[in-house]
C-alpha cells in the first residue's frame, strides 16, 4: 500500500513552528510581521484564495491587509500601489494575486516589489539567490513541497527527480530547488520527446502541468514518489468516468465537479510508493510556506 502524504498534516506543523516565531517578533519589535495582499479584479478563484491567506495571517497573529481594486486598475496605479506598501515599514510580505487582467503588465509590477518583501518569491532578485543557492525568499508551492519530501524523511539527495512543467511559479523553481537538495533533475515540457519514458525514470516525479489526470500508469516507475502540483476541475461525466473510481464518482455525480491533480489518482495509489492525494496534498502547504516567508522577511528586516 502506498503511503498518502498528507499535506494538512504538515501544514498544522509548519503553523505550529509559526506560532512562537510571531511572538517573539511582538516582543522584540512591539509589532506583529505585516503582510499586505493585492487582489485586482473579480476573479472568483483568485477571491476565495486570498480569504484563505488572509484567514491564515490572521489565526497566527499577523497584522494582514487586503488590498482589493476593480479589473479597470491600470499598471501605474498598481505600480504605485506596490511603491507605497515598499516605503511602509510596518508592511513586510507584499503579495499580488495572479493572475491579473490582461491589460496589466505582471511581470512589471512583479518586478516592482521590493526583493526582501517578495513572500512569493517570484524576484528576478529572489530567483537569482534560489539559483545560486543563496539565502532569499522561496516561491511558496515548490518550498511546500520539499517540507513535505523531508518531514515524510524521503531522500532526495542522489534521486533521479523529474519534474513535467516549466512554469516560474512552480516547475523552475522546484526544479532548482531539488537540485539544492542534490537530486539529479530533469524538467519536462510540452516539446519533451517520449515523455512516459523520461518520466519513468523518476524516482520522485513532480507534476506540475495543469492537464487532468494527464499522468498515468506508463508514466510512474512502480514504487516512485509521486508529487501532484495539479488542481484541475472535472466538470463532465465522460471526464470524471476517465478519472475517478466509483466512489468517487458517486460523488461527482452529487456535487456536479470534483477536484483532481495532473496524475490518474488511482494509478498513482496503485503504482507509487508514496504520493499526494488532491485535495490534501501539495495545496495546503502552500498558504502556510506564505506565512512563513513572511515571518523569515520580517525576521530579516527587523
Ligand atoms: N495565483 C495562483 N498561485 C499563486 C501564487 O502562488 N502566488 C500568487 N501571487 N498568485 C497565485
Amino acid at each position: 500500500m502506498a503511503t498518502i502524504l498528507n499535506g494538512n498534516t504538515v501544514r498544522d506543523q509548519i503553523k505550529a513552528e509559526c506560532l512562537p516565531r510571531v511572538t517573539s517578533f511582538i516582543a522584540r519589535t512591539e509589532r506583529a510581521p505585516g503582510l499586505a495582499v493585492v487582489l485586482v479584479g473579480d476573479n472568483s478563484a483568485s477571491a476565495v484564495y486570498v480569504r484563505n491567506k488572509t484567514k491564515t495571517a490572521e489565526e497566527l497573529g499577523l497584522h494582514h491587509e487586503t488590498i482589493a481594486r476593480p479589473a479597470s486598475l491600470t499598471t501605474d496605479e498598481l505600480l504605485a500601489i506596490v511603491a507605497h506598501l515598499n516605503a511602509r515599514t510596518d508592511i513586510d510580505g507584499i503579495l499580488i494575486q495572479l493572475p491579473l487582467p490582461s491589460h496589466i503588465d505582471s511581470q512589471m509590477c512583479l518586478l516592482a516589489v521590493a526583493p526582501e518583501k517578495d513572500v512569493d518569491g517570484f524576484h528576478p532578485c529572489n530567483v537569482g539567490l534560489l539559483s545560486t543557492g543563496r539565502p532569499g525568499l522561496r516561491p511558496c508551492t515548490p518550498s511546500g513541497v520539499i517540507e513535505i519530501l523531508k518531514r515524510y524523511q524521503i531522500p532526495i539527495a542522489g534521486r533521479n527527480a523529474v519534474v513535467v512543467g516549466r512554469s516560474d511559479i512552480v516547475g523552475k523553481p522546484m526544479a532548482l530547488l531539488l537540485l539544492q537538495e542534490n537530486a539529479t533533475v530533469t524538467v519536462c515540457h510540452s516539446r519533451t520527446r517520449d515523455l512516459p519514458a523520461v518520466c519513468r525514470n523518476a524516482e520522485i516525479l513532480v507534476a506540475a502541468i495543469g492537464r487532468t489526470a494527464m499522468i498515468t500508469a506508463d508514466y510512474i516507475q512502480p514504487g516512485a514518489v509521486v508529487i501532484d502540483v495539479g488542481m484541475n476541475t472535472v466538470r463532465t461525466r465522460e471526464e470524471a468516468e476517465r478519472v475517478f473510481d466509483p466512489a468517487r464518482l458517486a460523488d461527482f455525480d452529487k456535487r456536479g465537479s470534483l477536484l483532481v491533480g495532473d496524475v490518474h489518482p488511482g494509478d498513482m495509489a496503485r503504482v507509487s510508493s508514496a504520493y499526494t492525494p488532491v485535495p490534501g496534498g501539495v495545496g495546503p502547504l502552500t498558504i502556510a510556506m506564505l506565512m512563513r516567508n513572511t515571518i523569515e522577511a520580517a525576521e530579516r528586516r527587523c
